[in-house]
């Protein structure tokens, strides 16, 4: 028998055959265990390792509820602030995430996203679907030219540097802001901007991809919003977290912002439906890593640390 783990959420075929055959695995039938059943489940099968996901929060009260025979907190994603990695680590838990497996498909989701808000997506889906009753005149119902634009990133990992590329595809001039620059290699004609706010007036387009937490949380404010170009568009394919919705909602009623592509919430799934109202939004339900081939290569790359750790072996990706 292998160890005994607990994966708590459905995961590809691929993926909980190998859980199966691996180890000794009880797997989620279904999403709907919280923290709270989670705890459970660890406690009755006496794991020694978890498979987790982004909405089950392990905070501190929860990780002092873990049993000792818990080892290993191998989350199926590469954000990790539902974790609080400090609190496991102290009490001897590794903790690892899914780096580099997930970074094409999340960029192609951005573009998606780009692309969807710039050219009014999701209007255009509504009036087919609504039975498209007349042409339009040459002036109505126009976008906003995505080529060309000038698009800044807050966040330049690995995600943001897979958005750079393409968006260098499509003749985009790319600024960027993080807490520290690339080395040139890779910043590949991006341009640094140590300032995020200083940054915000020359983009045309921004799209946000730091990680959640303290720092980053509510980093788009009023105040934030407002320093962008009255008709810029607003992208999110990184952390609910890092907006003040208030401030987004007003930006995009008033026209500052001309659309939004949005596919994180500050709530979820119980986001504020105000943005559902807004015809200038397209939304999208946290699925940017959400293809076939990469929820299994995520969901593999978490048994492969779950197998290091359990195995007595360093992790692949501790966080
Ligand atoms: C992540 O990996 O952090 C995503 O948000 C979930 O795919």
């Amino acid at each position: 028998m292998g160890h005994r783990i607990v994966v708590a959420r459905p995961m590809t075929e691929a993926v909980a055959a190998r859980a199966r055959t691996e180890f000794d695995a009880v797997l989620a039938a279904d999403s709907a265990w919280d923290t709270e059943a989670v705890l459970h489940q660890l406690a009755a099968h006496e794991a020694e390792g978890l498979v987790t996901w982004v909405t089950i929060r392990m905070d501190a009260a929860a990780i002092a509820r873990l049993r000792p025979s818990l080892r290993v907190i191998a989350t199926c994603s590469v954000g990790f602030d539902h974790i609080d990695a400090a609190a496991a680590r102290t009490r001897g838990i590794v903790v690892t995430n899914t780096p580099d497996v997930l970074t094409d498909c999340t960029a192609d989701f951005t573009m998606l996203l780009l692309l969807a808000a710039c050219r009014r997506a999701a209007e255009y889906d509504a009036i087919m679907r609504a039975g498209w009753a007349r042409s339009y005149a040459v002036n109505e119902m126009l976008g906003l030219r995505a080529s060309g634009k000038t698009l800044g990133i807050l966040g330049m990992g690995r995600i943001g540097q897979a958005v750079a590329r393409r968006a260098r595809g499509f003749g985009m001039q790319v600024l960027y802001s993080d807490i520290r620059r690339l080395p040139a290699a890779l910043e590949d004609g991006s341009e640094f901007v140590a300032d995020f706010r200083a940054m915000l007036p020359r983009c045309q387009i921004l799209s946000l991809h730091a990680p959640g937490g303290p720092e980053t949380d509510r980093i788009m404010d009023r105040e934030t919003f407002a320093l962008l170009p009255r008709g810029a568009v607003f992208v999110n394919a990184a952390r609910g977290a890092l907006v003040d919705e208030e401030a987004l909602i007003a930006a995009l009623q008033s026209g500052h912002l001309f659309a939004a592509g949005l596919d994180v919430f500050r709530a979820e799934p119980a986001f504020d439906r105000r943005l559902a109202t807004l015809p200038n939004v397209f939304l999208a339900p946290h699925m940017a890593s959400a293809t076939e081939e990469t929820r299994t290569a995520m969901g593999m790359r978490a048994l492969d640390n779950l197998a290091a750790v359990l195995g007595g072996r360093a992790p692949l990706d501790p966080v």
